[in-house]
C-alpha cells in the first residue's frame, strides 16, 4: 500500500498521509517520499497549491517512535530534515486539513503551512517532553514565533493535548470548521489560490517568509544537534520502550548515559 498518495487535479496536488493503521504515524519512507512530492511540485507548473490531508481517522500521529528506536536521527542529513528542508523551501501555497490527531510531526510541520483548517474535533500535541525529546521540525523557533512564547511553553513544556478551539485561539489554525466540512473548506480554499496569479502568488509568500529565514536556518541547526543526543538518552530510550510496551515510562531506571 502506498504510504504517500498524490493526486493532481485542477491545479492542486492532494497529498494523502496513508497508514491509517498506525494514525499515519510517519517513518522514514514517508518523510522521504514527502519531500520527494514537495520538491517535485515546486517545479512543476502544473502544480499551483498543495493540499495535505491524512487517511483513516487522523491527520499524523508524528514520528513513527520504533524509527527512533531502529534509526536514531542524527544532527546530519535524514528523511526528516530533507522533508523540513522541503517544507522550508516550497515556494507555493501550503494547504492542510486536520481531523483527528495532529500529534509532534503532525502539528509542527503546521507551522510551515499556509492555511490550516481544523476539524472541530481535532487533537493538537506536540508531546515531546513526553518521550524525553525536544521539539523537532524548526517548532523550537516557529512555536514561539507564531504562537507567543507563553502559548509555546505550555504546549511544548506540558506536552498535553489542546483542541481545535484551543489551537485556534492560539493561532496555530486559520480556522475551524465543523468535522464535515474540514475536506471541502480546505479544497475550496485550495482552488481559490489556484486561481490567482501563480508567480505574484510565489513572491507573495517568499515576501513575508522572508524575515524570518534567517533565524528560522539558526534555530534548525540548534535544534537538530540537541535532538540528536536526546533521541539517544537512557531517558529517551525508557520512553520508546514504554510507548512501544504499552505502559507508563519510569524514569527511575533512566541514568545518565
Ligand atoms: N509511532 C508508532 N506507532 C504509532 C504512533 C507513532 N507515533 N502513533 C500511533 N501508533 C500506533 C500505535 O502503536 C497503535 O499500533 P497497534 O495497533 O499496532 O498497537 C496504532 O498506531 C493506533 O494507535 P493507538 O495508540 O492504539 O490509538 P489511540 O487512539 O489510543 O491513541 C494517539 C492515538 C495518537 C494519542 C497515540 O497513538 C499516541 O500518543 N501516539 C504517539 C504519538 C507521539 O508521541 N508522536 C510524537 C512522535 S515525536
Amino acid at each position: 500500500m502506498e504510504e504517500i498518495i498524490t493526486e493532481l487535479s485542477a491545479n492542486v496536488l492532494r497529498v494523502q498521509l496513508n497508514r491509517p493503521s498506525k494514525k499515519n504515524a510517519m517513518t522514514l519512507a514517508m518523510y522521504a517520499a514527502l519531500a520527494e512530492e514537495l520538491d517535485r511540485a515546486d517545479k512543476n507548473d502544473e502544480v499551483r497549491v498543495v493540499l495535505v490531508h491524512g487517511a483513516g481517522d487522523s491527520f499524523t500521529a508524528g514520528n513513527d517512535i520504533a524509527d527512533f528506536v531502529s534509526h536514531p536521527p542524527g544532527p546530519g542529513d535524514s528523511p526528516q530534515v530533507r522533508f523540513l528542508d522541503a517544507l522550508i523551501r516550497f515556494s507555493k501555497p501550503l494547504v492542510a486539513a486536520v481531523h483527528g490527531f495532529a500529534v509532534g510531526g503532525g502539528t509542527t510541520m503546521l507551522l510551515h503551512f499556509d492555511f490550516v483548517y481544523a476539524a472541530e474535533s481535532a487533537r493538537f500535541q506536540v508531546p515531546f517532553i513526553n518521550l524525553a525529546l525536544v521539539p523537532e521540525l524548526a517548532s523550537s523557533y516557529t512555536m514561539p514565533t507564531q504562537l507567543g512564547y507563553l502559548r509555546a511553553a505550555e504546549m511544548i513544556l506540558l506536552g498535553e493535548p489542546c483542541s481545535a478551539a484551543r489551537a485556534n485561539e492560539f493561532g496555530l489554525v486559520t480556522a475551524v470548521v465543523p468535522d464535515q466540512n474540514v475536506w471541502e473548506k480546505a479544497a475550496e480554499v485550495a482552488m481559490k489560490l489556484a486561481g490567482k496569479p501563480a508567480e505574484a502568488l510565489r513572491s507573495c509568500k517568499k515576501l513575508i517568509k522572508a524575515p524570518e529565514q534567517d533565524s528560522l536556518r539558526q534555530a534548525v541547526s540548534r535544534e537538530l544537534s540537541e535532538f540528536a543526543v536526546r533521541v539517544q538518552s537512557a531517558e529517551a530510550k525508557e520512553a520508546f520502550a514504554a510507548f512501544l510496551g504499552k505502559r507508563k515510562p519510569d524514569y527511575s531506571k533512566a541514568k545518565a548515559s
